[in-house]
């Protein structure tokens, strides 16, 4: 809205002044002409001989043509200003209404409250996305009181701490409650309205109708849930000593980030490149996954290349870069050691750390074609010698912990 105004202003060429610069202009145009016209009769007075008869006529034509002079400017500075001001209010009106229309088509109600919440101001449109009509909301309900049951608190909580971080509140989505007692995904933003002293007078804001965009990634979601389950399925079917090996290592790796502190945001993506990463082992002739013997040097390098074709198959379904980097790097090293590409520490993404960690763990404590299980103690005792090598340091610290100080222990299948 703003840019649109600042446009809509550059294009027309004239400046907007205020009320304080119009009367500073008219004191100041005041000011000169009187001081101009006081020395200038002055000098004239000196220059010509003027009949001491005279004298009062000649001051009484001097005053009135001073009021004359200075009424005739200031009547067409003012006029001008007026003119100006008329046409910023003009500008103003027509951006308001093509805002607010846009506003109406995009399902958003615009809004103003008291400082205690209460509605002063309501666009028509809430009707079509909480069912009120602008009359039924305002001076009757609190804007919170859209959001039902534990809802409300949330919503004044996160305006409060919005407040105190950003001076706003941003995109706040959660359900509320239209006139029917239906469910509507509603997105609030609500910034204060505060005086000169900066006293809190209320809050100007908006409610989107984000429900279809909710409801559309809720199906994607269901949909990629699904598709991931059935390719988990082929994977394991192909090598059944690697059921439930992705949901375990996806399991412990959340722990991991969590212990770590890390942020929900990266956790998420520990949680579904776990859950994913081996998928590329599809493209891996199966009797090579569960071979019993030592792997050639060529089936070793086919067997890796699951790491990249795990990438690239993730990658075609969409999935979030975090997560397609991570499902890429899981088989890295912290010392350039690990494969495809041989990243080294800092190349190699935090999620990534936890992640090689995790499914480390978890295939030495699990049985193999080619081996017995190591067993979880001998597990642990093996990442610990490669700290600070092959693995990050803090992500093993965490690691053992989880185990020896938490009591985390492994799913069984
Ligand atoms: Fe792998
Ligand atoms: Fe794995």
């Amino acid at each position: 809205m703003d840019d649109y105004r600042s446009g809509t202003r550059r294009r027309s060429g004239r400046r907007f002044s205020g009320p304080r610069e119009s009367a500073l202009r008219i004191v100041t145009t005041y000011a000169v002409v009187a001081t101009a016209w006081i020395f200038l009769t002055d000098i004239v007075s000196r220059a010509v001989t003027i009949d001491p008869n005279r004298l009062t006529e000649v001051a009484v034509a001097k005053g009135v043509l001073f009021v004359a002079v200075t009424s005739s400017l200031l009547f067409v500075q003012i006029r001008n200003d007026f003119a100006r001001l008329q046409e910023a209010a003009q500008r103003l009106r027509e951006s308001e209404e093509r805002y607010a229309s846009v506003a109406e088509q995009g399902g958003v109600v615009t809004m103003e409250t008291d400082a205690e919440g209460l509605f002063t101001f309501v666009s028509p449109v809430s009707r079509h996305v909480v069912g009120y009509r602008p009359e039924e909301l305002v001076g009757t309900l609190h804007y919170y009181d859209l959001f039902p049951g534990e809802g409300r608190a949330d919503l004044v909580a996160a305006l409060r701490q919005g407040l105190q971080e950003r001076g706003e509140l941003k995109d706040y989505v959660d359900v509320a409650r239209d006139k029917d007692g239906r469910s509507v995904w509603i997105s609030a933003s609500v910034q204060p309205i505060r005086d000169a002293d900066g006293h809190l007078l209320g809050y100007r804001g908006s409610l989107m109708d984000v429900t279809q965009r909710i409801e559309d990634k809720e199906l994607r979601d269901q949909a990629l849930r699904a598709t991931l389950e059935v390719l988990d399925g082929v994977v394991e079917a192909r090598d059944p000593y690697t059921v439930g090996h992705e949901k375990r290592v996806s399991d412990l790796a959340i722990a991991i980030a969590g212990e770590m502190g890390r942020p929900p945001a990266e956790i998420e993506s520990v949680r579904l490149a776990g859950l994913i990463h081996d998928v590329g082992k599809l493209t891996v002739p199966s009797e090579l996954l569960t071979k019993p013997g030592v792997l050639s040097p060529a089936e070793l390098t086919l067997v890796r290349s699951h790491a990249q074709a795990s990438y690239d198959l993730v990658s075609k379904a969409q999935m979030p870069r975090a997560v397609t980097e991570i499902v890429h790097q899981h088989h890295e090293r912290c010392d350039g050691s690990g494969y495809p590409r041989g990243l080294h520490h800092d190349e190699i993404l935090p999620g990534a750390k936890v992640l090689m960690v995790a499914d480390a763990v978890e295939a030495m404590a699990s049985h193999r074609p080619y081996r017995a299980s190591l067993g979880i103690d001998e597990a642990l005792a093996q990442i610990e010698q490669g700290s600070g090598t092959l693995y990050d340091t803090e992500v093993v610290d965490a690691c053992l912990r989880l185990f020896r100080d938490r009591g985390f222990a492994l799913l069984e299948d």
